[in-house]
């Protein structure tokens, strides 16, 4: 990295009193030896944000302790911005998110080849900090939507030197090539000076808790590059490594993916064609494993520098949409193995989720092998309670979440009312996640916690099992809006006992098809509220609030007024 000009603010950060002289010794040792020092002081490395298995679940674990993140991404521009995002923060600190999720653009850091500009990364730091939240931090490197439209200007108009993704008829694209070592090299040296940078300006801070690594990569509108440089690639033999990944592990490929490899005759060599058929799909595929390959490349570099955990999203795919219509070679749920084989340095997959089947698209990206962060939603305090509680996500945030205050409108792209993030909802959702987020760890570590959603019109019925008991959730019939989301948490507190958290109008009954008495009662039902640091006990609600105890009733106003219920059920012939 010689040569390269750093201009940075964190060299006149305050200093720390709660420095320890060990603390100083690491980091002296650090700033001397950057690489050694995170490689071999294995108590610094295990102390960094991290991945690990704790019971049934992996989690993030944040200062030595399971970490949930209810958070929220920025627009994709107000990030380049420290004064805009000035007032902005407190409005994020206020609505109980934890942590944001911002991307920093490669034009910004690097606007010259070679000169370094850490002093937005360092506002954005240092803004968080003030109001005390994490950040997971978006590379847009080469690709933004899989367009490259954050690169620098040095990058963008100089096509020879850094070539582009072609069209079948030979034109290039709005897209740097995943083929080009040039393009790699260039975003990984980025990168991966962004990477020291945040090790030196927040390795004893843990600011930023994850990195995603570029946004939603993939070719349109055909279904792969066209390029001579692809195309020899396209018809070469299908790279042995994946090859053998395959091989290996057979029995667990997705289902969509095995079956096209295996409908192709399931050949352990061949070109892509051969391999997996004369299809559309192939092209995706084989865009998979060279966008994953590129990825692995610069994600490498960066935790080379400052390990911390990484992901790569994927924009998902509209029903009967074929590839080029859309992102073709993203990490979708039918090539997740050809990521994971191309992009081990990966921690995890992850969709951004905008429609409105959520429960199948979360579904699809919780694998033993891929725990869930869904980095974009729409906003959806029902989205979020099902996320945590049915499937052990390290984390939730909504998109666009900065468009709700003083920030006018079309400045974050919004157009339609409706596309605004429905904040209070959700902020109210957050204060009861940041207070029962302890429970919800541990129980997601051992079980005792479920979640259902019910979405969409059709509909009007969602089933949870936890405990010896079934819960089926129902729409409240005379709700103003039949196609609300409903959403409904269950954590288990005794072997009979149940808090409910709920967001939306609905009734849940409870049932048993465990061995014993077939029917099941409901003991009490107790609606509660935190006060002074606790639940506390509000009304006892066995009568028409309860429908003579045959039924919990679920309003959508539960969320604003800080109310959750405690279960109590038993079993009679
Ligand atoms: C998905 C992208 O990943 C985001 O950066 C943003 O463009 C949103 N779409 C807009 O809905």
């Amino acid at each position: 990295m010689a040569g390269l000009k750093v201009t940075t603010e964190a060299a006149s950060q305050e200093w720390n009193p709660k420095l320890r002289s060990l603390d100083i010794l690491i980091l002296v040792g650090a700033i001397a030896f950057p690489w050694l020092a995170i490689a071999q002081t294995p108590d610094l490395h295990s102390s960094l944000p991290h991945l690990e298995k704790i019971g049934r679940v992996t989690q993030l674990i944040v200062d030595g302790k399971p970490f949930l993140i209810p958070g929220g991404e920025l627009h994709n521009s107000s990030s380049s911005s420290v004064e805009f995002m000035k007032p902005v923060w407190p409005q994020l600190a206020a609505m109980h998110l934890n942590t944001v999720v911002l991307p920093v653009a490669w034009e910004t850091i690097e606007p010259e080849e070679g000169k370094f500009d850490f002093r937005c990364v360092d506002g954005l730091l240092a803004g968080a900090r003030e109001n005390h939240l994490r950040l997971v931090v978006l590379w847009f490197g080469a690709w933004k939507n899989a367009y490259s439209s954050y690169v620098p200007a040095w990058v963008k108009t100089n096509t020879e030197r850094f070539p582009r993704v072609q069209t079948s008829d030979g034109r290039d694209t709005e897209r740097l090539s995943p083929f080009s070592t040039t393009v790699r090299d260039a975003d990984a040296q980025a990168f991966s000076v962004l990477m020291r940078h945040l090790r030196e300006a927040d390795g004893d801070r843990h600011t930023v808790l994850m990195v995603q690594v570029e946004n939603e990569v993939g070719v349109i509108p055909e279904s792969r590059d066209f390029s001579a440089v692809a195309g020899a690639s396209f018809t070469a033999a299908v790279p042995l490594p994946l090859m053998n990944f395959l091989g290996e592990h057979r029995a667990k490929l997705n289902p969509e993916f095995r079956a096209a490899w295996e409908a192709a005759g399931a050949r352990t060599s061949g070109t892509w064609q051969e391999v997996f058929g004369k299809t559309p799909l192939t092209d995706d595929l084989f865009m998979a494993w060279h966008f994953a390959t590129y990825i692995e490349y610069i994600v490498k570099a960066g935790k080379a520098e400052y390990p911390l955990p990484m992901y790569a999203n994927a924009a998902l795919v509209r029903p009967n949409y074929e590839p080029g219509q859309y992102n073709s070679g993203g990490p979708l749920p039918h090539s997740m193995d050809i990521w994971h084989a191309g992009a081990p340095s990966l921690d995890l997959l992850s969709p951004d989720i905008y429609f409105n089947d959520f429960a199948q698209w979360a579904g699809s990206y919780t694998r033993p092998d891929n725990p869930l962060f869904i980095p974009e939603a729409q906003s959806g305090a029902a989205n979020a309670l099902y996320t945590f509680g049915r499937l052990s996500a390290i984390g939730f945030s909504a998109f666009g979440i900065d468009d709700q205050w003083n920030v006018p409108l079309d400045l974050v792209g919004i157009t339609h009312p409706a596309d605004r993030v429905d904040g209070s909802a959700l902020s109210h959702m957050y204060i009861d996640l940041s207070r029962l987020a302890p429970t919800i760890l541990e129980k997601q570590e051992t079980g005792g916690l479920t979640a259902a959603l019910v979405e969409g019109d059709a509909q009007r019925a969602a089933r949870a099992s936890i405990g010896d008991y079934t819960a089926t959730i129902t729409r409240d019939g005379s709700a103003s809006d039949a196609s609300a989301r409903i959403g409904v948490m269950f954590i288990q507190t005794g072997p009979n006992e149940f808090l409910v958290i709920g967001c939306g109008d609905a009734q849940v009954v409870f049932s048993t098809d465990r061995p014993g008495p077939p029917i099941v009662g409901i003991e009490s039902i107790d609606e509660e509220f935190f006060q002074n640091g606790t639940w506390a006990l509000g009304r006892r609600l066995n009568g028409d609030e309860s429908s003579q105890g045959q039924a919990l009733k679920l309003y959508d106003t539960d969320l604003a007024q800080g109310r959750i219920y405690r279960v109590r059920l038993y079993r009679y012939r």
